[in-house]
């Protein structure tokens, strides 16, 4: 892997307020970035707002505002909420700032230039009342009336620009069958390229009837509608084409996003960047929708997780915790469900496996050793042995999870390893060994290969549990600061390191 990562979310609209489906995409890329730059290496994490379009311009006229003040309120709460949940962003983009505009009229020129644009019509299914065009599969669902008023829709046809998607489609297949772009998971590459394999029609991207949005150079009349403004913030947030950061982080590492926008990143983007001529996304990751207690969220329904529920989740169990129980609650890319239930016992989880298990080996050693890792004992077990094996396997094990963005596994391998440990010390009875003067070599073993797995444990969570990780390898006397992963992982504490005192990780909390 090279020594350089860049890696994306979605711009998010700001037509409302964040909410869970947000904060998910958004934490998993900070997992992500924190692992690379744990690895050492130089990290672009990107994030932003997608400020254009119809939804926005409607919004903002119910509230009786323009659209770019209720863009501003928005986005001043998304950019709130991602510090108060500490994301680690390197750049906030939003469509509206100037720098955007600037980076996606050059694209659109270069586009020009390529030929890859022309001037059409659209045709489709309009409704009056909403001034908005619906899809076939929708106006066929609401039996060609508008879902808000009922009346019948009118076939209507509008002047508007195209992209020549057509043109790029075989190398698309190419590039994603080739695994040039991995479009992961697997079964959604699949779906991907089976609709791709169906046909395409080139890409609408103007329209002459919307003001909010970014002018086509060549007929200001026309603002770029939806995909080619909001995709081309990859690019432009890096200074497309000639700025430092461009050239240092293009290609993406990582694009990721929720599933219902896969198609877009995977099949537009890539086309348009063929038009510019540009490297294609090394990878673009499409994770699963939540739910909430088994049903989809929803405000009337009172089952919707948004900032204030956020907000006091991480106020009774933490902000890692919160981390935690989205990254466990299902493999990477399936769809979730929220359960408090589930939250609860995520949190004890943490508290009973990694917890426990910190505060028996700072204990013993403070008890038995004053509080000093022993140089561990001549003769070794079965089981010693077997813990040994565990700790030696877990670096390899993460740096597999974490290539291949599993990230449920990423948070429970460090978490299992703790349970095997805690299952050991079970097993071995250091209580008992204590007692009997001719087992003090068994004991040193114990104690030092426990405190190896706490060390090896804590630092696997530091991308997942920053601070609790952080906090549990100062207990150790482990100051991190300076270290990469890899030399967290795979240097064993010397014998005669001295510890402190434990303190408790994560306290019961009284259930109201
Ligand atoms: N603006 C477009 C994206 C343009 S990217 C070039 C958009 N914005 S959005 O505000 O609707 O955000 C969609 C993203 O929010 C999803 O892709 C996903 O990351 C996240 N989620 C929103 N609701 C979600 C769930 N219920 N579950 C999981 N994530 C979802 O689409």
């Amino acid at each position: 892997m090279e020594d350089r990562y860049y890696i994306t979310t979605p711009i998010y609209y700001p037509n409302g307020e964040p909410h869970l489906g947000h904060v998910y995409t958004t934490l998993c890329a900070d997992v992500l970035a924190r692992y690379h730059r744990w690895c050492g290496r130089r990290t672009w994490f990107l994030t932003g707002t997608d400020e254009h379009g119809i939804k926005m311009v409607k919004t903002a006229s119910e509230k009786g505002i323009e659209p770019k003040q209720l863009a501003d309120q928005n986005v001043a709460v998304f950019e709130s909420l991602w510090r108060e949940l500490k994301v680690t962003h390197d750049d906030f983009i939003r469509t509206s700032s100037d720098r955007h505009k600037a980076g996606v009229t050059r694209i659109v020129h270069q586009m020009l230039d390529r030929g890859d644009i022309y001037r059409g019509s659209y045709e489709g299914w309009y409704d009056e009342g909403q001034e908005e065009f619906v899809t076939e599969s929708n106006a066929k669902e609401a039996d060609y009336k508008s879902v808000v008023s009922g009346r019948p829709l009118v076939r209507y046809k509008e002047p508007t620009y195209f992209f020549r998607l057509t043109r790029y489609v075989p190398q698309v297949i190419q590039a994603i069958e080739s695994d040039q772009i991995k479009v992961r998971p697997e079964s959604r590459k699949n779906e991907v390229l089976s609709k791709l394999k169906q046909g395409v029609e080139d890409l609408s991207i103007s329209r002459a009837t919307l003001k909010w949005g970014v002018p086509l150079p060549n007929d200001p009349d026309h603002v770029l509608y939806v995909w080619i403004d909001a995709l081309s913030n990859y690019i432009t947030a890096l200074d497309y084409p000639d700025g430092d950061k461009y050239k240092t982080f293009w290609p993406v590492d990582n694009h990721l996003i929720g599933k219902e926008i896969l198609w877009f990143h995977a099949v537009y983007w890539p086309a348009m960047l063929m038009s510019l001529g540009q490297p294609l996304p090394r990878m673009v990751f499409a994770h699963g929708w939540w739910t909430a207690e088994g049903k989809k969220m929803s405000k009337s329904i009172g089952n919707f997780i948004d900032v204030q529920k956020l907000r006091a989740v991480v106020g009774t169990y933490s902000l890692d915790a919160l981390r935690y129980y989205l990254l466990r609650a299902a493999p990477f890319g399936s769809d979730l469900d929220w359960k408090d239930a589930e939250l609860t016992n995520a949190y004890s989880e943490l508290g009973n496996v990694v917890g426990n298990l910190l505060n028996r080996t700072l204990n013993m050693l403070s008890k038995y050793r004053e509080g000093r890792i022993p140089a561990p004992g001549q003769a070794t077990s079965e089981a010693d042995q077997s813990l040994r094996r565990q700790i030696d396997t877990l670096a390899g094990e993460l740096a597999c999870a974490y290539e291949g963005v599993e990230l449920q596994k990423c948070a429970l391998l460090p978490v299992e390893l703790a349970r095997s440990a805690n299952a050991y010390i079970d097993a071995t009875r250091p209580f008992s060994l204590a007692k009997n003067p001719s087992e003090a070599e068994a004991l040193n073993t114990v104690l030092n290969l426990c405190a190896q797995a706490c060390k090896r444990i804590l630092s696997a969570l530091l991308p997942v549990l920053p601070e609790k990780a952080e906090s549990g390898l100062r207990q150790l006397g482990v100051v991190v600061q300076g270290q990469t992963l890899q030399s967290l992982l795979s240097e064993d504490l010397p014998s005669g390191h001295l510890v402190s005192r434990a303190e408790v990780l994560f306290p019961r909390i009284e259930v109201k």
